[in-house]
Parts: C-alpha cells; structure tokens; sequence
C-alpha cells in the first residue's frame, strides 16, 4: 500500500486557504492509500517563539483537521515532537547534506526576508522536513507548491545518503498539488496568514462577517455593471456557492444595480454553512479534549514503531549500532 506522508505547521489558525490547499486534499487521499499526517511543532519553533501560542495552535490544527474529517481509525495522526527521534535522524542526515543544498532554498531566503530572525534551525529546517519524511519511509508526499524545493532537498539528501552507506533509505515521490488553484485573499493577494489578509475556517460568526465585509473591491457605483475578472468575491464565491448560484451571482454582475456589499454578504452565507457540519463536529470535539489527546498519543505510538525500524537500519549503517 502507498505511504502517504505529509506536515503542517501549527503556526496560526487554518484559513479557507489551507483547507483547499491542504486539508481537504489530505482527507480524501485517506482513500488511496495508508496516510501519516503530523503537525509540524518543531518546525514551528523556527518561527515561533511563544510557548502558549505554540500548544494553542497545536490544539488548534489538530480540532481543525479531526473536524475537517480526518480519520484516526484509517490515518496515523500525530505531533511531531511526540516522536522525538526525528532530530536524532535530522543530526545524522545533517552530516551528509552539502551546505551548498540549504544555501540555495528559497524558503530560508523568503523568511528571512520578511523579517523571521535567522537561525541555525531556520537555516536548517530543510534538514528536518527531509528526516520526517525519510523516518516513516514515505512513499508520496502531498504538499503545495511552494514546498516543491524542499522535496528536492529531502531527495538529494536521500540518495546522498544511500550513495554513502547503502541503499538505506526510501527515496520519496512529491505530489505537488499543482490542480489547487490558489485562494484568494481579502486583498487579492494569495490568502497567507503573512499578509494578514485571511478567513478562518472556524472563526467566530462576526469576526468572518467581517472579513468578509472588509474584501477589497474597486470602486464601481451600485448602479453599474461590475468586473468579473479577478473579483476576489466571486473567486471565493465560486470555492463554496453551487454553479446556479455563482451563475446568478454572475449575471448579477454583469446587469449592475446591486452593490458590492449585498455580494458579500451573499458570499458570507455560502462559506458559513459550508463549514457548519465541520463546525459542529469541531465543537464536539472540543468537548472532548482528552479524546484528541488520546488520538495523538496512539498516533504517536504507531509512528514511533515505524521511526524505531528506519532509526536502527539508520544507525547500522552508519556504524553507530
Ligand atoms: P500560510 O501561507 O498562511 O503561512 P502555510 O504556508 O502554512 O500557509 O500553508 C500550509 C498549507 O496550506 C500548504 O500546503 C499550502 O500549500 C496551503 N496553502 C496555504 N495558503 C494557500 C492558499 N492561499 N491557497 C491554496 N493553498 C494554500
Ligand atoms: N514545511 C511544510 C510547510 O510549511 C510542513 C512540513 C514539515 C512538511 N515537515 C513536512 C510537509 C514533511 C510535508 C512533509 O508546509
């Protein structure tokens, strides 16, 4: 069976962009295959450095991801560090990673660039990503575009790796999920909690009815035709509405006479009752923290079994053992 692997960082929470660009393709590749889905928290200490914030958001995507339909019968979910041998794989993969490798990663040179303090686990966070997905012997890892570089990172740190000591490890395909088209966000720009221009999947009902209200538009008057190329609202609009919907909203553009603000507010109640299953569900959840506890530690404890065996071949290859 393919191993489907795959990360996310618990560094805010999940807007309607992560859930088209991650969590929904995650839920429905349960099927294909055997999943392991982590939440990132080490990676997450190289741009976080809030030790509340950290277990909120770690809470968070976990309620989130659970409530979106992840299934832990099916799925091993778990928190990174809850497996701590990934960072003893991280140091022994680090000793065959050229330095020229993570000195060409454009991830660093953005994040650094947009003020994140630059640090040896910044600077080597490539490293880590590579032994996550190395230590559970993945065969395909799901991840948006912007992860396309670090793929190829882990890869050349593989096959460095098995070149070497012996054909060690197993060499992972990306699945780069070019089909996702990219959410907007309330500005036009790509939705990213960075440009703080996001809606929340489980946002409070006012804080999205505002956000939503606050989608920057041009300034056409009520009475005239609107443009429908590159209008953030019926680029959301189309995400959520049904296509009898989004052709009125369509055609409601084009005849002019309604204004952007009864757009909105449209567009509002179609992204509101899409997550209200999920949202209920996520409330239950809530109810009922031990569960998700308890849900992370028996991943946890499926994914150490796995990192166990990679780790031993690991260290007899390299002569440790
Ligand atoms: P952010 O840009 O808000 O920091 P992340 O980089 O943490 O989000 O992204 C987590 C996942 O969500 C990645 O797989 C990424 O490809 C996906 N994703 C993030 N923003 C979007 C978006 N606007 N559209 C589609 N997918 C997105
Ligand atoms: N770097 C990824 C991101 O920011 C998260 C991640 C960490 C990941 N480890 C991974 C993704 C392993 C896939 C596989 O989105």
């Amino acid at each position: 069976m393919v191993r489907y692997l795959t990360g996310i960082q618990p560094s805010g929470a999940l807007h309607i962009g992560n859930y088209f660009g991650a969590l929904k393709p995650a839920v429905e590749l349960q099927n294909q295959g055997e999943a392991f889905y982590f939440i990132a928290d080490y990676h997450a200490l190289t741009s976080l450095q809030d030790p509340a914030s950290l277990r909120e958001y770690v809470r968070g995507v976990a309620l989130d991801f659970l409530a979106c339909g992840l299934d832990p019968d099916r799925s091993c979910f778990f928190r990174q560090s809850d497996v701590p041998l990934v960072t003893e794989l991280t140091w022994i993969l680090s000793t065959v990673t050229p330095m020229s490798l993570l000195e060409r990663s454009h991830s660093y040179k953005d994040k650094t660039a947009r003020g994140i303090p630059s640090s040896h686990g910044l600077f080597a966070y490539p490293v880590l990503m590579a032994a996550d997905i190395l230590l559970y012997s993945a065969d395909v890892v799901p991840v948006g575009k912007d992860q396309k570089q670090h793929l190829e990172i882990t890869r050349d740190i593989a096959i460095k790796f098995n070149e070497a000591y012996g054909s060690t490890l197993k060499v992972p395909e990306p699945l780069i999920r070019e089909e996702v088209a990219t959410v907007v966000g309330l500005d036009g720009q790509k939705m990213s909690k960075s440009y703080d221009n996001t809606i929340e999947i489980f946002g409070p009902e006012k804080l999205i009815r505002k956000k939503v209200m606050s989608i920057v538009t041009d300034s056409t008057p009520v009475e005239a035709p609107k443009n429908l190329t590159n209008s953030t609202i019926l680029q959301l609009y189309r995400l959520f509405a049904a296509p009898e919907q989004i052709a009125s909203m369509e055609d409601a553009f084009r005849a002019g006479g309604t204004g952007y603000g009864e757009f909105k507010k449209q567009l509002f109640e179609v992204i509101w009752n899409a997550f209200a299953p999920m949202r209920a569900r996520r409330a239950e959840l809530e109810a009922d923290l031990n569960y998700v506890d308890e849900v992370l530690r028996a991943g946890a404890l499926r994914a150490t079994d796995v990192a166990k065996k990679t780790l031993e071949k690991v260290r007899t290859a390299v002569g440790l053992a």
